[in-house]
């Protein structure tokens, strides 16, 4: 059997991280909660994006008690603009659940982490790792990177199987009682070192035991299974405003939908390929009983989620005042003032949010 290197792939990478770990807000606490909250947002964000937000979060909401009596509105409010909204609402369950059952604080292993709501092997493992010590990997999309090269292990897709296997080696890597320094570790490598593009090889601290490295075939991993194409699409949206033009019509959407779910939107229509805006947007407003106007095209932004690119194009529609207050009267609208929409007082879809944003630019065209 050939030597095992991972012990020594652990202890180099430890050592390295000791000297140059990245000075990064949720490393100056060993707090879980605040090791979760940070976690949760760094899932599907950017560290740049996540570093600014992570502290005024805090602020709003230093502990569990704090987050399980605020409304769930109100949490999505701080996180407005980061996405994915669907773990800040699994994270609030968590901590209603937690505090519900009188508890203060997570639990502290890896077990019991992973049965709560939203916390997955990769939540769990960081988690525990990095705030209780406890050897077990966290493997997220960089981990993945930088051992299936230093393994140079083929075959592996975006699958909770492959992960485990990974796991494995990873926690077969963690010098004793340097778990929390091990995880760390390789999001730093991932991050500064063994990138996706144009790995530094030269400056990595195991670079004499990465098999990749040595086989001249960094590129050829990870080798991943081909994401699914993005389709385009149109998204036709409506600027409604009041009669004193001071308000603005937002609908919100379900409490069930599967983007953004109980968020407020400028109401909207995806187009399928045929559609024009216009009148799909005045057909939309038609089936809720409204006779309206559509008009000029006031700004467009692009989006892009999952499966879509979209081009969203925000269009004034005028509607009748009568109509205007039915439409209004229903359960699901609302008209929110300019100033309300500034100060986030409703927690705005991203697209509505971009919309809005690019529609003011043009009303107040810079000097
Ligand atoms: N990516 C995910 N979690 C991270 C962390 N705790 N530090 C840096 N990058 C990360």
């Amino acid at each position: 059997m050939t030597e095992d290197h991972r012990p020594d792939i652990g202890r180099l990478a430890v050592a390295w991280y000791s000297d140059r770990a990245r000075d990064l807000p949720w490393r100056r606490t060993k707090d879980p909660y605040a090791v979760w909250v940070s976690e949760i947002m760094l899932q599907q964000t950017t560290v740049a994006t996540v570093a600014p937000r992570f502290a005024a979060f805090l602020l709003r909401f230093p502990n569990l008690v704090t987050m399980a009596q605020a409304s769930e509105e109100e949490l999505l409010e701080e996180v407005v603009g980061l996405g994915y909204y669907r773990r800040f609402r699994a994270m609030k369950k968590t901590a209603d659940l937690l505090v519900s059952e009188s508890l203060d604080s997570l639990p502290t292993d890896y077990r019991a982490l992973r049965e709560l709501p939203g916390i997955g092997d990769y939540t769990a493992g960081a988690v525990a790792s990095i705030a209780f010590n406890e050897p077990v990997a966290a493997i997220d999309g960089n981990a993945i990177r930088v051992l299936s090269r230093l393994l140079a292990r083929g075959g592996l897709h975006v699958s909770a199987a492959s992960k485990r296997a990974l796991a494995v080696d990873a926690v077969a890597m963690i010098p004793s009682g340097r778990a929390s320094e091990f995880t760390q570790a390789l999001f730093d490598l991932g991050a500064t070192v063994c990138r996706p593009r144009e790995p530094d090889c030269d400056a990595c601290p195991v670079q004499t035991h990465c098999a990749a490295l040595q086989q001249d075939r960094i590129d050829e991993f990870p080798q991943l299974a081909k994401r699914r194409e993005s389709i385009p699409r149109l998204v036709a949206v409506a600027w409604i405003q009041d009669e004193s033009h001071r308000r603005v019509l937002l609908q919100r959407r379900t409490a069930d939908a599967s983007r953004m779910p109980g968020f407020w939107q400028l109401p909207e229509i995806w187009l399928a390929p045929s559609d024009d805006a216009k009148s799909a947007l005045a057909e939309m407003l038609s089936d809720l009983g409204t006779d309206s106007s559509v008009g000029e095209e006031l700004a467009r932004a692009r989006h892009s989620i999952t499966h879509h690119r979209l081009d969203c194009r925000l269009h004034a529609v005028t509607i009748g005042a009568g109509r205007l207050a039915a439409l209004a009267a229903r359960e699901e609208f609302e008209f929110f003032s300019i100033d309300e929409l500034q100060a986030a007082a409703a927690p705005l879809s991203t697209i509505s949010r971009k919309l809005w944003l690019q529609n003011m630019k043009r009303q107040t065209p810079s000097p």
